[in-house]
């Protein structure tokens, strides 16, 4: 996730603005840059790479400004390179900008700005915010600054100079995190708290549509309209650990709390109104060739590993349902030894939150070798995945950096949601008018999945009573079924506790000799047509012994006198359930790591990223 620094006051800028970003590095992030008002103007220095590429750079040259903003980039739009590292100026290079968020209507605006004259230097959403700037500019920075505002819709915390007003920060948000910090030398800005503590413990945090304009001894809050506003200052008690959680013990936690705004970033944008019905559609241009699709012999293949390849089973039921063809799922390591049979026609679906992972490179190029078209669904820009596939959507989760997936696996389930309706929809299965039903529920899910936060305390309390039971099994039926695969590898890679996954149907076939008084069933209920099923497979377990878990939406109480406990979601169409129903079950997993004393960041055994076989 980027992040966003700056300083204004008597020292010297440089050293203060490298400090500040090396606080941030743990946000993850590709390349890095400070722009500073030095007495010769405004200085700009960036580099791909970690910070010390950018420290090397700096090295040789003093540059005294005592104003200056800096960045550290997790890439979005266009690859890591020099030219995408922020700050991005405008055409004179007399104004800078860093930004942390996504321009969602950046393309249509570069367009604007390209008739208008400019030409721009790199791939980035973010250098239209410069552009524009300078476009509304007319004597007064932060009136240029509101026009912008008003005219770029997407998420944004913004820091901008200019040597026109050399005595001024302009910071400005909406919907991505800025905070500001009193000093004993000056002002700061920064995205996150732990930039600010070796200067101050002092902030006021920006609140959406709001400005600050910083001076070297004061700073003033204004709203969109221009109109003052008082803010209040807060004082941080946190150590610097705590604050590069956000305030959250782990990693983890904080991940999955950022659930509903990593779904709004990667569905929003993809979203649009068709200028003559009004209705939704799916902006699909990332994919190439997206027409391909409806050819009547077109198969689809979902490669992928862990909690990749369960989105991908998730994937085979959506597209089945929504676009009537038919998908097969393979664990990567198993595709790439079994001589699979693929070829020209068909489409390939690589699923990998890392884009780095051995067994998944290697069945994506294996299938590149057999004529396949390859579109990666991936987190980070520049993998070697989004380097190598033909197309690649990407999920805007930031950085995931606890080892277990979770924002990765819901963000990668709605990017799957949205190729598949548009795919339903181009081959005629859904019409348009039922497409535009399903977008408007799917715009519904980040406030659900954020509706689900409401019941940590309940789960965290149902952790304790269970989190030392020696058995759990997840049971459900189709993309239930798929959720509970997901659940028990949750459960397992961090509480170290055994559980499985089963389709309930499934049940009576051998799994449930294991049932008994030691079990607990977590059993998925969203699919309404198999209610009655599910409720005669809980009661199953239960004349067993085992206790039970029902997950099901708001407004049934059908399992009400079967399960010994029922855990409520709100209210989606059944087929959408997966991106909320997994939510439980992550933090499930999280209480039951930290009550048996684990460390839910790092499980044993475990990578991040698997680069080997
Ligand atoms: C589980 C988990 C792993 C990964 C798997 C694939 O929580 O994180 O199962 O999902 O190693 O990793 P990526 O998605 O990076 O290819």
């Amino acid at each position: 996730m980027c992040g966003i620094v700056g300083y204004i006051g008597t020292e010297v800028a440089t050293p203060l603005l490298l400090d500040s970003l090396k606080k941030l590095e743990y946000r993850g992030y590709d390349s890095a840059g400070i722009a500073v008002l030095a007495h010769e103007g405004l200085v700009v220095r960036k580099a791909k790479g970690r910070l010390t590429k950018l420290e090397q750079l700096l090295a040789s040259e003093a540059i005294d400004g005592t104003v200056g903003i800096g960045h550290t980039r997790w890439a979005t739009h266009g690859e890591p390179s020099d030219i995408n590292s922020h700050p991005h100026t405008d055409v004179s290079g007399n104004i800078a900008i860093v930004h942390n968020g996504i321009i969602e209507n950046h393309a249509k605006l570069r367009d604007w700005l390209e008739k208008h004259g400019v030409t721009f230097r790199s791939q980035t959403d973010s250098e239209v915010i410069a552009h524009l700037i300078d476009f509304h500019y007319n004597g007064d920075l932060l009136q240029a600054v509101r026009e912008t505002m008003a005219r770029i819709e997407g998420s944004y915390a913004l820091g901008v100079l200019s040597e026109d007003a050399p005595d001024r920060i302009i910071a400005a948000r909406k919907d991505s995190p800025l905070v500001i910090g009193y000093g004993k030398t000056g002002n700061y800005i920064a995205s996150d708290v732990p930039a600010l503590l070796a200067h101050t413990r002092e902030v006021t945090y920006i609140d959406d549509y709001e400005l600050a304009v910083l001076f070297a001894d004061h700073v003033e809050f204004y709203t969109e309209d221009g109109d003052p506003v008082q803010k209040e200052i807060c004082h941080i008690e946190w150590d610097v650990e705590a604050a590069e959680k956000g305030g959250y013990e782990h990693f983890m936690l904080k991940e999955m709390h950022e659930q509903p705004k990593a779904l709004t970033d990667t569905i929003r944008p993809r979203i649009i109104r068709d200028e003559s019905s009004g209705l939704r559609n799916v902006d699909m241009h990332e994919v190439k060739d997206f027409e391909r699709w409806k050819a009547e012999d077109s198969r689809i293949f979902i490669v992928a590993c862990g909690t990749a390849w369960h989105a991908g089973i998730v994937g085979k039921y959506i597209f089945e349902q929504f676009a009537r063809i038919p998908v097969e799922v393979d664990i990567a390591s198993e595709f790439r030894y079994r001589n699979p049979l693929c070829g020209k026609n068909d489409i390939f679906i690589i699923i990998s939150q890392s884009g780095e992972t051995a067994d998944t490179l290697a069945a994506m190029r294996l299938a590149k070798r057999s004529g396949a078209e390859i579109v990666a669904i991936t987190n980070v820009v520049g993998s070697t995945l989004s380097r190598e596939a033909d197309s690649v959507l990407y999920t805007w989760a930031g950085p995931e950096i606890a080892v277990a997936s979770t924002k990765a696996f819901t963000t990668q389930l709605s990017c799957l949601y949205l190729i598949a309706l548009k795919l339903g929809n181009i081959r005629g299965v859904i019409s348009h008018q039922q497409l535009d039903e399903h977008l408007k529920e799917i715009e519904r899910i980040p406030a659900a999945a954020a509706k689900i936060f409401d019941m940590e305390d309940e789960l965290q309390r149902f952790a304790a009573r269970h989190f030392n039971k020696t058995k759990v099994f997840f049971m459900g039926r189709l993309f239930d079924y798929a959720i509970s695969m997901e659940s028990a590898l949750k459960l397992k890679e961090i509480s170290y506790t055994h559980s499985e996954a089963f389709a309930a149907g499934e049940l009576k076939h051998g799994p449930i000799a294991l049932v008994d008084t030691s079990t607990l069933v977590v059993a998925f209920c969203t699919q309404r047509a198999l209610f009655e099923k599910m409720d005669s497979n809980m009661k199953e377990v239960k004349a067993r012994g085992a206790t039970v878990l029902a997950i099901t939406f708001d407004d049934v109480d059908t399992f009400d006198g079967t399960a010994d406990e029922t855990l409520k979601l709100p209210v989606v169409l059944d087929q959408f359930s997966p991106m909320l129903s997994i939510i439980p079950c992550q933090l499930y997993a999280y209480y039951c790591s930290i009550l048996r004393g684990n460390d839910p960041d790092k499980p044993r055994n475990l990578a991040k990223s698997v680069t080997v076989e």
